[in-house]
């Protein structure tokens, strides 16, 4: 990761102390779709990071995820720059067609999510975007979905990784982030 590209990605995220509800820091990174140079560099940054992995591994990427609703915002973005088809992973009863579900745990309840079923053809490889990743919850539940569904996920990439909460490691694919940050 180019660090001047860091550093202005950084400075452009906004943090706001008990959101949505009390106790919870709200790191933002729509402030960042304020400067299209720098989502161009992001978007060309993840771009990389897929294409050197898909280099060094020897595993071809054939398509990109992203999940509702944060992660409609990059995932597309970097997959029309690799030329690759976009797939969107939704939280459940918003998508039509045949599709398939996960069901995973939150701190209080359960949240359900669905990708189309004809969305996955046999044989694909995945690289999953998200915006952030905080518990992890969401990240891994969308790779077992598309597992579930009988695909590969090869990496998830996310712009934002919170510090310190060790969610990467439970996530059952490798999680690269464009920024590692505290919310204190
Ligand atoms: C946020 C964020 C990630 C997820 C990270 O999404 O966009 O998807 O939480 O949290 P986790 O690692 O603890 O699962 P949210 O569910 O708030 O919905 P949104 O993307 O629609 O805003
Ligand atoms: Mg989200």
């Amino acid at each position: 990761m180019d660090a001047d590209i860091r550093t202005a990605f950084e400075a452009a995220l906004t943090y706001h102390k008990d959101f949505p509800k009390e106790g919870i820091t709200f790191v933002d990174f729509f402030p960042v779709f304020r400067d299209a140079a720098l989502v161009k560099k992001i978007v060309a940054e993840h771009a990389t990071a897929i294409a050197m992995r898909g280099a060094v591994t020897g595993v071809t990427v054939t398509h990109i995820a992203g999940l509702d609703s944060r992660g409609f915002m990059l995932g597309p973005m970097i997959a029309a720059e690799m030329n690759l088809p976009f797939v969107p992973v939704r939280k459940a009863g918003k998508l039509p067609g045949k599709t398939i579900m996960a069901e995973y745990k939150l701190e209080y309840g359960s949240a359900k999510i669905e990708v189309q079923e004809d969305a996955v053809p046999k044989g694909a490889t995945f690289a999953v975007v998200d915006d952030l990743l905080a518990t992890g919850g969401t990240m891994t539940a969308a790779v077992g979905l598309l597992m579930k569904a009988g695909a590969k996920v090869d990496a998830t990439y996310v712009a934002i990784e919170l510090a310190g909460l060790g969610a990467a490691s439970k996530v059952g694919a490798p999680v690269f982030a464009v920024s590692s940050v505290t919310d204190e």
